[in-house]
């Protein structure tokens, strides 16, 4: 089968870009800036940003551009060069997406159902009591024992997959990069519309100041400087099998450093955006509310479903900013869950020789009914729980693995070889430094601060027997069938000297 291309580089660009800006730059990075110091917090972002996302994002453009394969095949020809074998971790990243996957797209649905609420703020004086109460009526539940199914939320995220399958399933270029150029100039559009709107509001700039109010003394504190990296990898998207996905369809004179900073630039510039739009709300609602900032500022789903609602209820023309508002959060999601999908479903496409409708409907179809255990009254706290532990632990494992596999065990200097020979401008030793030394050390000590923490105190106050199997026993199950894909893969079916 002859591979799919992307038909021009920006159409690549937003792909990539639409990958890497996700819900996660609307409701993490502007909490996670606040609360690490503030304009202080984007020393470690930029060091962060520096010395593992930028090398990071050169070296899957360069892996999947070289090899034009997706992740289980390229370490499998990897490993092959050495003598050892690796498929089992490009299946592991491709299972990361998956289950990331299945509990993203529940948060988009219940964004699409807040669109249809925030026409009419549908949520009423209440919206806390709304969302837990009205919406997901949370009760009694826990990660394993989920409640009633709810009706409305699958039909929000009916909604999500449909799109999101008519993306995969139009292919490449017809699908993700048609999708993507649509999706990210309106996105963009809407968020500077949004930020205009927002600061003209009273209140709204002394938001901003408690933003980017540098506190310098926090950058003492090694938990600030593991905030900012453990944030880099999930935002950017590196480290489970998308880039490299997206990186496969790119043409043989494709550039890749320029295009590898492009997209990162272009990412964390956007959660600066969404950093002043956040706080923006966040000031003009303290003023409103009469009480400090402090006391109204939140993040993650409390963010989008409680607190900004809320703050809707207090703006003028609340019926415009709050569909923009919702619109822009669908985008971020969707685009950023097609390239999910789009991993698992390249790899299908890769292993199994099937066509990408066939691949499509198998991962589609199958993600669609594992999703539904989200859309239940405790879908959230499974949600919360799976999230943290592929977040916090196998997304981390998955990079510094990689990592130590190219940088160590492989000659680095091909891959920048390879893409200094393609790209505009070129890349130095710095490069290698990075990714030979900083980045491993930095993320060895933050994956073993959180291995420690989770096992001695576990995570928020949820029952052990719910950790044990929905989180360790989860990564447990991904790295055994990773592994045992890989065992009963065929043996040396790839040529040894690819990797030169
Ligand atoms: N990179 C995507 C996000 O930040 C997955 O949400």
């Amino acid at each position: 089968m002859k591979r799919e291309q992307w038909n021009s580089r920006v159409g690549f660009i937003l792909a990539a870009v639409g990958s890497a800006i996700g819900l996660g730059n609307i409701w993490r990075f502007p909490y996670m800036a606040y609360d690490n110091g503030g304009g202080a917090f984007f020393i470690p972002y930029l060091f962060a940003m520096l010395t593992a996302g930028i090398p990071f994002m050169i070296m899957e453009f360069s892996l999947g551009h070289k090899f034009r394969q997706t992740s289980p095949q390229i370490f499998a020809k990897l490993g092959n060069s050495i003598g050892i074998k690796l498929e089992w971790l490009g299946w592991f990243q491709v299972f990361i997406a998956a289950v990331i996957a299945v509990y993203y797209v529940a948060i988009i649905g219940w964004t699409i159902s807040y669109l249809g609420f925030s026409f009419s703020q549908s949520w009423g004086d209440n919206p806390n009591q709304f969302f837990f109460q009205d919406y997901l009526k949370l009760g009694n539940n826990s990660p394993s024992s989920l409640g009633d199914f709810q009706a409305g939320i699958a039909i929000s995220m009916t909604l999500a997959w449909t799109m999101t399958s008519i993306a995969i399933l139009s292919g490449v270029k017809s699908g993700i990069e048609r999708a993507s150029k649509i999706m990210m100039p309106l996105l963009f559009i809407m968020v500077l519309v949004l930020i205009v709107r927002v600061l003209m509001l009273p209140g709204a700039l002394s938001g901003l100041n408690y933003l980017f109010e540098p506190d310098f003394s926090r950058l003492l504190d090694t938990s600030v400087w593991s905030a900012a990296y453990g944030q880099i990898f999930f935002t950017l998207s590196v480290g489970f099998a998308i880039m490299l996905a997206y990186s496969s369809y790119l043409p043989s004179k494709a550039d890749i450093n320029n295009n590898a900073f492009m997209t990162v630039l272009i990412n964390c510039g956007f959660s600066i955006l969404a950093g002043i739009l956040v706080f923006g709300v966040l000031g003009y609602m303290a003023e409103q509310q009469m009480k400090p900032l402090t006391e109204v500022v939140s993040s993650g789903i409390g963010l989008a479903f409680v607190t900004i609602p809320t703050a809707i209820n207090l703006m003028p023309a609340p019926y415009i900013l709050g569909p923009l508002f919702f619109t822009a959060l669908v985008i971020a999601g969707l685009s950023s869950h097609i390239s999910i999908i789009e991993a698992v479903t390249s790899a299908v496409i890769d292993k199994l020789n099937i066509s990408r409708k066939m691949a499509g409907a198998i991962v589609c179809g199958t993600g669609y009914l594992v999703s539904m255990a989200f859309a239940t009254n405790g879908g959230l706290l499974l949600l919360d729980l799976v999230d943290y532990f592929i977040n916090n632990i196998a997304l981390l494992l998955s990079c510094l693995i990689e990592l130590l596999v190219i940088a160590w065990l492989l000659k680095i200097a091909i891959l920048r070889q390879h893409a200094n020979q393609r790209s505009e401008f070129k890349i130095g030793a710095w490069w290698e430094i990075c990714l030979r030394f900083i980045s491993p050390t930095i993320l060895c000590a933050i994956l073993l601060k959180n291995l420690y923490t989770t096992l001695v105190e576990g995570y928020g106050d949820y029952p052990i027997a719910d950790q044990l199997f929905l989180g360790w026993g989860l990564i447990g199950t991904m790295l055994f069938f990773a592994i045992l894909i890989n065992a009963v893969g065929k043996k040396d079916s790839f040529p040894t000297d690819e990797y030169k």
